[in-house]
């Protein structure tokens, strides 16, 4: 009898494996309609997160995706860093902070979602907008249009990551968590400047998209004529009026921006929470059912990996995790109650559009009431300065100015986007016990000699001739001076201008630093004119070009000029002026730091280093070294880079980015007042501050004691004020 049973059971849960593997096999699907994206079959309010995987480390992965999850979110959106994975043709990388793979899985592990933005352009505030340098000089290359060897180079690398994720199964339809790609990114206005190529571009990126069958729908942002079957979708600060190209297509919001990016000279932008929530509830009582924080963590731009828009090496974001991996509050608490509010309202979201009903001036009730008996609505007060008392149902609702109220059962108000039942946190930057012992190496400004191989008869663009293996390029050249010249004898000075296409300009003159000029995020070129001292005989004129990554954003931007393009003039010779971009000039790429590897424990015992009290000071061009050991706790650890001007700085011979205060104008900032939209202009804050103080070096570098830093530092500092601090 009990065998029989058996028997019989065993039966039974093979019939049930065999059909499950066929049936679970066919379910698994990702689809879409007007309402929403379909997960097997069945409609969804999605929230998603962006987390860019190389903006933190792999050790910070789970903890960061674990946050995300309890903050309520579904969906971790991420784009795919392609001069990260293939840094020359055909060699690739997936290691550490770019394992992809890894990444992934992690996302799996904690039961999200993944929406992988391939592009392979990415804008990202990221360097040449996740382009490798090497694609500028594919022969006849023209980035993002209806050019072959573009499209070639773009369908190879696309492919490659499909493959890799087929390869181990992580879209939704083989039972991994990608439910959705994107090719692209907001190609829309550039297609719009571009004219046909850039329309029969667009075409073909969707085809060769499709074409690679994921199984999952693919995405174009800010793309109006996204083709058919791709989503177009929207970024921007607020969403609600916007409508997909087809009334098939569910309403999605790629990028809803959590605050913006931080350039060096400018405040740090914020977005307060009861903004946030209040354009995400909006966009969801207008039928949206998908929307992504950009950024949801920003993390950290470390190495040389921000772009040329003066982009600094923090990028927090304002997102509701900081750049430490800490919960920005009350914004991560505040929108966590929110999503919880919005998954209650679900049932009756996926099912009907809203009704809408003006319920007074700037007032209105959104109201999704379906035929089995669910019903949720959304009460809304446009007003931005005062509070208003509504009827809706039998009840009455007091609105805040600038919010929405919601109902998951068209009664009980639960939530208010403007009022906040979460506590701020302050987050303390505390110096940590350990003084460093720097010493200090100084670097002589290079010159040309008789022996350079680089030279020509004008002035190169920067980039050209680096490939951006350095953001360091001098231009050197010799000045003749004859004892008979005027200035000479009237003891003035000529004065030498020279122009740049950008970013910064270190003029030595016969090995003494004359100045520095910069530029900007608005405007990247930049003049120098100052008098010079020259002396009778051979004068060594050094131009030290500086580049701060390349450009990610703007038409054709792999066209931009970085560097000294000319002219370079001498005024007030006895001849007037005379024309130096023309002469001989030399070239060198790079520091002899950097050639040296002086930011690694092998490479910096190669020179002589000064100690205790001949330790550089307020010096141009040198390098420090020290050693520290990490502190206890696991708080996470940042240098106060105040007293020091730019360069970059290495932990364990790895680049925790470039540092430079960057000092704000004071007067540039504006008052952070949530009723309103929110605006470039207002809510920006530390007026009169550097932009950056603070840099992040991650824990997973660090060993328990005998850690190397090395700072470069280009103006000159004081590095007696550089202290270890953590983030609580
Ligand atoms: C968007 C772009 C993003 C990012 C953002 C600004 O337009 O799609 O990649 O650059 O702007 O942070």
């Amino acid at each position: 009898m009990m065998e029989s049973l058996m028997r019989r059971s065993k039966f039974h849960v093979l019939v049930f494996m065999l059909f499950c593997s066929w049936f679970c096999y066919v379910t698994a699907s990702v689809t879409y309609d007007h309402k929403a994206i379909l997960v097997d079959g069945k409609r969804r309010i999605l929230i998603s997160g962006s987390i860019h995987y190389p903006r933190s480390t792999p050790q910070m992965w789970p903890d960061l995706i674990q946050k995300a999850k309890d903050g309520g979110i579904d969906v971790i959106q991420t784009y795919v860093f392609w001069n990260g994975h293939e840094p020359s043709p055909g060699n690739y990388y997936f290691e550490d902070r770019f394992d992809l793979v890894k990444f992934i899985k992690i996302v799996q592990q904690a039961g999200l979602y993944v929406n992988l933005r391939i592009g392979p352009y990415v804008c990202a505030e990221w360097n040449f907008g996740g382009f490798p340098v090497w694609l500028k000089y594919v022969p006849g290359i023209a980035f993002r249009t209806d050019n072959g060897p573009f499209k070639a180079a773009m369908q190879k690398f696309t492919t490659k990551i499909v493959n890799m994720m087929k390869a181990e199964k992580l879209f939704q339809t083989q039972g991994g968590p990608i439910i959705m790609s994107q090719i692209e990114n907001e190609y829309g206005p550039v297609e719009w400047e571009t004219g046909a190529p850039g329309k029969a571009y667009t075409k073909w990126a969707a085809q060769m998209a499709v074409g690679l069958n994921t199984g999952v729908p693919w995405i174009m942002c800010k793309q109006e004529d996204a083709p058919d079957p791709l989503i177009d979708t929207c970024n921007a600060y607020y969403c609600e009026k916007f409508t997909p190209n087809k009334n098939y297509k569910p309403k999605m919001w790629t990028e809803n921006w959590t605050g913006w990016y931080t350039d060096y000279g400018s405040p740090v932008p914020r977005r307060p929470a009861e903004d946030m929530a209040f354009s995400v509830a909006r966009f969801i009582q207008n039928g949206g059912s998908f929307v992504n924080y950009y950024m949801y963590h920003g993390g950290t731009n470390f190495g040389r990996t921000s772009s040329g828009l003066f982009i600094a090496t923090s990028y927090e974001y304002d997102a509701p995790i900081d750049e430490y991996g800490l919960l920005n509050e009350p914004k991560w608490g505040h929108l966590r109650d929110l999503h919880k509010a919005i998954k209650q309202c679900e049932p009756a979201l996926v099912s009907v559009d809203p009704t809408l009903t003006l319920l007074g001036k700037g007032l209105e009730a959104h109201v999704f009431k379906t035929s089995f008996g669910a019903c949720a609505a959304f009460l809304a007060n446009y007003d931005t300065t005062s509070s208003r008392t509504v009827k809706f149902g039998n009840g009455q609702y007091n609105l805040p100015p600038w919010s929405i109220s919601i109902l998951p059962d068209c009664k009980t108000d639960v939530y208010n986007t403007a009022r906040v039942g979460v506590k701020s946190w302050e987050k303390k930057m505390t110096p940590v016990n350990s003084a460093f012992n720097w010493l200090s190496y100084n670097e002589q400004p290079a010159s040309s000699s008789g022996d350079d191989s680089l030279t020509g008869y004008a002035l190169w663009e920067q980039v050209n001739v680096t490939r951006d293996s350095s953001d360091y390029l001098w231009y050197m050249t010799d000045v003749n001076i004859d004892s008979n010249e005027g200035f000479i004898k009237n003891g003035q000075s000529p004065v030498l201008t020279a122009m740049s296409a950008g970013h910064v300009l270190h003029v030595f003159v016969n090995g003494q630093l004359s100045g520095t000029v910069y530029g900007g995020l608005k405007n990247p070129k930049l003049t120098f004119s100052d008098s010079v001292k020259l002396r009778v005989g051979n004068n060594k004129i050094s131009l030290l070009s500086v580049s701060i990554g390349l450009s990610n954003v703007g038409s054709h931007f792999e066209t931009w000029n970085v560097g000294v393009l000319g002219p370079v003039t001498l005024k007030g010779l006895n001849e007037g002026t005379r024309d130096l971009s023309r002469q001989k000039w030399s070239y060198k790429v790079g520091l002899k730091g950097e050639a040296l590897n002086l930011h690694t424990t092998s490479g910096s015992s190669s020179v002589q280093w000064t100690q205790g009290s001949l330790v550089a000071k307020k010096q141009p061009l040198t390098w420090y070294k020290a050693t520290f050991n990490a502190p206890a706790s696991n708080d996470p650890l940042a240098l106060d880079m105040t007293s020091m001007g730019k360069g970059e700085v290495w932990i364990n011979g790895q680049s925790i980015g470039r540092h430079w205060p960057g000092y704000i104008a004071r007067g540039s900032c504006g008052s952070c007042n949530y009723a309103g939209y929110y605006t470039d202009t207002k809510c920006r804050t530390n007026c009169g501050e550097p932009s950056q103080r603070w840099y992040h070096i991650p824990r997973s570098w660090l060993n328990p004691s005998g850690n190397l830093v090395v700072v470069l530092e280009e103006f000159g500092g004081d590095p007696t004020g550089i202290s270890l601090v953590k983030r609580t």
